[in-house]
C-alpha cells in the first residue's frame, strides 16, 4: 500500500493525429496541492478529464483510494469523490445559480405523496450555508447570464461542494479572474486543503505554483518530464523544465516611433443594459506605432470601451474616429474594412466558431474575397494554404493541421489562432483584449513579440489587460480606468507600477 489517493498509471490517450497523454504515470496524496505545469496542448486537461471521467485512456489504469475505478462518465467519477472546474465553465446561461448548483442531483419531493417536484426553496439553503461555510459568496436566484466570471467560478466549486467532492480537478482557474480574485481563490484552496481536500491545479502561472502548490508535475508534448517538490525548485527551473529550453522573461523594445494618430475615441459614453453609464465620458488618442494599454481592475468599462470602438456595443454619445473617418455608426464589417482588427476577451463567445475547421476559423475575416472567394464559389486550395502559413508563424499546434476541429484544440492555440488570424490583416488598429490569458510563458513571449512587430511596423495597439506585468512591458502610454472613467492617462516611463496600481483602486493623488 501506498498513501495516493489518486494513482494514474501508465495512462495513454491518442486523439486523431496525435498521442495527447503518453504514457503518463503520477500519484497524488492525500491533502496536498499537486498542481500540473506545461504548455499548451501538452496534454495537462486531457489527463485530468479522465480522471473526472470524460474520456476513458486507451492504456493504463486508475486508482482510486487504492482501488482500480473505470469511469464511464463524470457521474461516476462524481460518485467516487471526484469534482472539476473546467477550463472553460460547464454552467447553464439562462438558469439560476441555484439550479445549475443541484442540477443532475435535485433535492426531489413528492407532492400530496406522488407529485414528483423539486424544493428549489431548500436548494437554496443549502447552498446559502455552504457559500457561508467556505467564504464563497453568491446570490442563488442570480442568474447566470447576469453574473461575471468570478462568480461563475464560485458556482462551478460549490457544485463540487454540495457533491461532497474530496478531490478537487480545478482547470486554469486563475486564467479568467483579477490579481485580487486570484488571491482570494488562492485562499479558498487553501482552506480546502486545510480542510482535508485533495487539490490538483492546473496553471500556466508559476508563481501560483510556488505560492500554493507542495508538488508539481511538469507534461511536455504528451509525455511526463518531471514531478518537482516545489518548494526546493526554482521559477526559472520550471520554466526551462516545461518549455524544454530556455525562457526569456522579457522582451526588447525598439525605441518609439510614433506616427499619425489613428484612432480617436471622444467623449465616449456606453450604457450597460440597465441604462447605467459603465464608460463615462472617456476620450483618447493612439497614433501608428504606439502601444495605448488600458490598466483598471475588471469590471471598470475596459471591455465596454473595445466593444465600443469594434462596433459590437452602442456609444451612447460621443465619436470614434478611425484614420480621420467617423465609424461611430458603422457596422462591425465595416469598421473591419476600415482598418480594424480585435481579439476580444471571451474567444469562445466571439473569437471562433468552435465546430468549424481551423482553416475555416482562420479565414473568417477573408473568406468572400478572393482568393478565398471568387464569383461567389469558396476555394478549399487557398483556405488550406493560408491556414498552413499561419500555423507555421504563430505556432498553433493542432493534431490534424488546417482540418483540426477548433473545439478540439487546446485551449492556448485556439488563442494563438485568433490573434494569428487578426495581425494578420495588418490592419491600422489593434484592440488586444488579454491576449495571453491562458497561454504558457513560452507562448506568452511569442505573443509579446508579435505585438511588438506591429508596433514597429506602424499599428496602433490598444491593449486592455489585466496583467499589471504585461503592461508595464509592452506600454508606451497607459490609462487607468475606473469606474468607467479614466482617472490617468501617462506616458509608461513617468509610472511606477506601484502609481499604475493605487489609480486602479481609485486614489486620484499619487
Ligand atoms: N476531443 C479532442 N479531440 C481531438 N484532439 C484533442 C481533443 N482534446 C484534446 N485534443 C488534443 O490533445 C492535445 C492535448 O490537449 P489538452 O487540451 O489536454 O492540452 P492542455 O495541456 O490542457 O493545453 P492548454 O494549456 O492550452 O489548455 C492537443 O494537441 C489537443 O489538440
Ligand atoms: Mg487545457
Amino acid at each position: 500500500m501506498n498513501d495516493y489517493i489518486v494513482e494514474m498509471r501508465h495512462i495513454t490517450k491518442r486523439f486523431p493525429g496525435i498521442i495527447a497523454n503518453n504514457d503518463v504515470s503520477i500519484g497524488i496524496r492525500k491533502g496536498e496541492v499537486y498542481a500540473l505545469l506545461g504548455e499548451n496542448g501538452a496534454g495537462k486537461s486531457t489527463l485530468m478529464s479522465m480522471l473526472f471521467g470524460m474520456y476513458e485512456p486507451d492504456g493504463g489504469e486508475i486508482l482510486v483510494k487504492g482501488k482500480p475505478v473505470a469511469f464511464h462518465s463524470s457521474t461516476d467519477a462524481a460518485a467516487c469523490g471526484i469534482g472539476m472546474v473546467h477550463q472553460h465553465f460547464k454552467l447553464v446561461e439562462p438558469f439560476t445559480i441555484a439550479e445549475n448548483i443541484v442540477l443532475g442531483t435535485e433535492p426531489e419531493e413528492k407532492k400530496l405523496g406522488i407529485l414528483p417536484w423539486v424544493n428549489i426553496r431548500k436548494a437554496n439553503r443549502q447552498i446559502s450555508e455552504l457559500s457561508r461555510t467556505y467564504g464563497l459568496e453568491v446570490n442563488p436566484t442570480d442568474r447566470i447570464t447576469d453574473v461575471p466570471v468570478s462568480v461563475r467560478q464560485r458556482v462551478e466549486i460549490l457544485k463540487m461542494l454540495y457533491r461532497s467532492a474530496e478531490i478537487m480537478i480545478f482547470d486554469e482557474p486563475t486564467a479568467v479572474l483579477t490579481p485580487q480574485e486570484i488571491d482570494f481563490l488562492l485562499k479558498i484552496i487553501d482552506n480546502l486543503r486545510n480542510g482535508g481536500k485533495t487539490i490538483i491545479l492546473i496553471t500556466h502561472k508559476i508563481a501560483e505554483i510556488k505560492r500554493i502548490a507542495d508538488r508539481c508535475a511538469i507534461l511536455r508534448q504528451g509525455r511526463l518530464i518531471d514531478v518537482c517538490d516545489v518548494a526546493e525548485t526554482s521559477v526559472q527551473e520550471l520554466a526551462d523544465l516545461m518549455v524544454g529550453r530556455q525562457v526569456q522573461f522579457t522582451q526588447e523594445k525598439t525605441a518609439p516611433d510614433f506616427r499619425e494618430p489613428v484612432l480617436e475615441v471622444q467623449h465616449l459614453t456606453v450604457k450597460n443594459e440597465h441604462r447605467f453609464d459603465v464608460v463615462k465620458d472617456v476620450s483618447f488618442s493612439i497614433r501608428g506605432g504606439e502601444i495605448f494599454a488600458i490598466a483598471g481592475v475588471s469590471g471598470n468599462g475596459q471591455g465596454e470601451i473595445a466593444d465600443a470602438v469594434a462596433g459590437l456595443a452602442k456609444a451612447a454619445s460621443g465619436r470614434v474616429l478611425l484614420n480621420g473617418k467617423d465609424i461611430t455608426g458603422l457596422s462591425v464589417r465595416d469598421r473591419c474594412l476600415a482598418g480594424l482588427s480585435y481579439i476580444p476577451e471571451d474567444r469562445q463567445e466571439t473569437g471562433v466558431i468552435p465546430d468549424m475547421t481551423l482553416q475555416e476559423n482562420l479565414a473568417l475575416r477573408e473568406y468572400y474575397k478572393p482568393p478565398f472567394s471568387r464569383k461567389g464559389i469558396l476555394h478549399g486550395e487557398a483556405f488550406r494554404s493560408y491556414a498552413d502559413k499561419l500555423i507555421g508563424t504563430y505556432d498553433i499546434r493542432c493534431a490534424q493541421g488546417p482540418d483540426t476541429v477548433l473545439r478540439s484544440m487546446s485551449g492556448g492555440n485556439q488563442q494563438k489562432a485568433i490573434i494569428g488570424r487578426e495581425i494578420e490583416e495588418q490592419s491600422a488598429l489593434i484592440i488586444f483584449v488579454q491576449p495571453t490569458r491562458g497561454l504558457d510563458i513560452g507562448a506568452i513571449e511569442n505573443i509579446h513579440r508579435q505585438i511588438l512587430r506591429e508596433r514597429e511596423r506602424g499599428a496602433a495597439i490598444l491593449l486592455i489587460s489585466l496583467e499589471l506585468e504585461e503592461i508595464m512591458a509592452l506600454a508606451d502610454t497607459i490609462g487607468v480606468l475606473y469606474r468607467g472613467e479614466l482617472l490617468k492617462t501617462e506616458a509608461a516611463e513617468k509610472m511606477s507600477t506601484q502609481e499604475v496600481g493605487r489609480y486602479m483602486m481609485g486614489v486620484r493623488k499619487a
